[in-house]
C-alpha cells in the first residue's frame, strides 16, 4: 500500500490558495476569515471521505474512521493556521498527509483493528493568540476552555468571540478523547536533515519554549532638544534587550536560541524619542534547567538595561512549556519504518513547537520530520520536495497502520 502523492500535493496546493500572499506563501492567522475558509475546505474533504467530523469547544476538528474493534483511535494531524508570513507546508502537511493515509486505507478497503483519526488543532502558531499550541494544550487538559476564550489577540480580538464568529465553537468537551497513540508528520523547518542528506527525521522530543512580552515605559520627548543625558528612551532600551538576547544565546552556546521578533515603538515618529516599547523575547532550549537559567539571566539583563536608561518594565508571560520527550517505542517505530522504506534516517529534537508535544501529555506520541529546503520556514519560500513529501506520507502510513493493527504501545 502507498499513498497517492499526486492527490496529496494537489490538496496542499489548493489549501495554499486560501490566504495566498502572492509570493508563494500563506497568511491564515488563527480564527481569521482565511483560517475559516481553510477549515471549511479541509472539513469538506474529511466529510467527502465519509469520516465522522467532530468539533470541540476550542475549535479543534477531529475526523474519525471506525476500526474493526471498538476503542481509542490512533490519531494523526497537525494544524492549518499559519503565521502571517507562512509557507504552505508548516502544519498543513501533517493534516493533509493524515487525510491521505486514511483515504489510502479506504480506497484499498483496509480497516485496521483500531479506529483512526485525523485532527487539526486550533491556533498552533500562537502568532495571533498566545500561547502557541493552544488548541492541543486545551485538548490535553493543560488549560481550561474558559481561560482560552478570554485570551486577547495582537489585534485586540477576544479568542472566544472569534471562535464563534468563524463558526467553529463546537460542542465536544475538552479535555478530549484520549487517543491510543498520536503521530504527526511535519516539515523539519530547520537545516539538519538537508545538511546530512537524510530523508526522514525520527523526532525525539521538542525543546522547551519561553515567550515573554516586555513593555518598557520611557518618556516621549523632542528628538532635537532633549540632550542625551536627559533621555528615557524606550527604543534604546528595546534595542539593548535585543542585543542582550543575542549575546546571551551566544555565551550560553549549545542549543540555546533567543529571538526578539516583535517590536512596537510609540509614538513611532522620526522626531520623537520613543516613550513606549512593546517587544517579545522568545527563548528555547532542549534542556529545561538551561532554559530556566537563560530566563533568569535575561530577566537580570532587562532590569539592568531598564535601570540604566531610567525606563519602567512590565512583563507578561505569553507561553512557557518545558521540553518534551517523545515515546521511545514510537521514535523507534519511525526509525525502523523509514529504514524499511530504504530511507536514511536521523534521530533529532524539534526546534519548533508542535501539537504532538501537547498530545504527549495524554498518550504515547511521536513525530516524523521531512527536510526543509535551505532550512527555511515561517517564510513564503518554505519548501519540501514532492519526493520527500511522498516519503514522509508513506512512512506515516506504515507507522499508523502498525500502531492501529499491532500492540506497539499497548
Ligand atoms: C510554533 O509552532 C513555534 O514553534 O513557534
Ligand atoms: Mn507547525
Ligand atoms: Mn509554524
Amino acid at each position: 500500500m502507498a499513498v497517492n502523492a499526486g492527490r496529496l500535493l494537489a490538496r496542499l496546493e489548493e489549501l495554499s490558495r486560501i490566504g495566498d500572499t502572492g509570493d508563494g506563501g500563506c497568511a491564515r492567522l488563527a480564527l481569521s476569515d482565511e483560517d475559516r475558509a481553510g477549515r471549511d475546505l479541509v472539513v469538506t474533504w474529511m466529510r467527502d471521505l465519509g469520516l465522522d467530523v467532530q468539533i470541540d469547544g476550542i475549535g479543534n476538528v477531529i475526523a474519525l474512521r471506525e476500526g474493526r474493534e471498538p476503542g481509542a483511535p490512533v490519531m494523526c494531524g497537525s494544524h492549518i493556521d499559519t503565521v502571517a508570513t507562512g509557507g504552505r507546508y508548516d502544519g498543513n502537511l501533517g493534516v493533509l498527509a493524515g487525510l491521505e493515509v486514511i483515504e489510502t486505507l479506504v480506497s484499498a478497503g483496509v480497516t485496521p483493528r483500531r479506529a483512526m483519526a485525523v485532527a487539526f488543532f486550533t491556533d498552533e502558531e500562537g502568532a495571533r493568540f498566545a500561547p502557541d499550541m493552544l488548541g492541543s494544550l486545551v485538548y490535553a487538559g493543560g488549560m481550561a476552555v474558559e481561560e482560552a476564550y478570554d485570551i486577547v489577540g495582537i489585534d485586540g480580538a477576544r479568542l472566544g468571540d472569534e471562535l464563534a464568529r468563524v463558526g467553529y465553537l463546537g460542542s465536544l468537551p475538552c479535555p478530549g478523547l484520549v487517543p491510543h497513540a498520536y503521530v504527526e508528520l511535519h516539515i523539519e523547518q530547520g537545516p539538519v536533515l538537508e545538511a546530512h542528506g537524510e530523508v526522514i527525521g525520527a523526532v525525539t522530543g521538542v525543546q522547551g519554549i519561553s515567550w515573554q512580552e516586555l513593555r518598557l515605559g520611557g518618556q516621549f520627548n523632542h528628538a532635537g532638544t532633549t540632550p542625551m543625558a536627559f533621555r528615557h528612551d524606550a527604543g534604546l532600551a528595546a534595542a539593548s534587550v535585543a542585543v542582550a538576547a543575542r549575546r546571551l544565546a551566544t555565551e550560553l552556546g549549545g542549543d540555546q536560541v533567543a529571538t526578539v521578533g516583535k517590536l512596537d515603538l510609540r509614538p513611532d515618529l522620526v522626531n520623537v524619542v520613543a516613550g513606549l516599547a512593546t517587544l517579545t523575547v522568545d527563548l528555547r532550549n532542549t534542556d529545561g534547567d538551561l532554559l530556566a537559567r537563560a530566563e533568569r539571566r535575561m530577566a537580570a539583563e532587562v532590569d539592568r538595561i531598564a535601570s540604566e536608561e531610567g525606563v519602567s518594565v512590565e512583563r507578561r508571560q505569553l507561553a512557557r512549556f518545558d521540553p518534551v520527550t517523545f515515546d521511545e517505542r514510537i521514535v523507534h517505530l519511525v526509525e525502523t519504518t523509514a529504514r524499511e522504506h530504504g530511507h536514511s534516517v536521523r534521530r533529532l529534537p524539534s526546534g519548533a513547537g508542535h501539537d504532538a508535544q501537547m498530545l504527549a501529555r495524554m498518550c504515547p506520541a511521536g513525530m516524523v520530520f521531512v527536510p526543509s529546503v535551505g532550512g527555511i520556514s515561517h517564510n513564503p519560500a518554505e519548501l519540501t520536495t514532492p519526493e520527500h513529501i511522498e516519503a514522509g506520507a508513506n512512512v506515516l502510513l506504515d507507522v499508523l497502520v502498525h500502531l492501529a493493527e499491532d500492540d506497539v504501545v499497548a
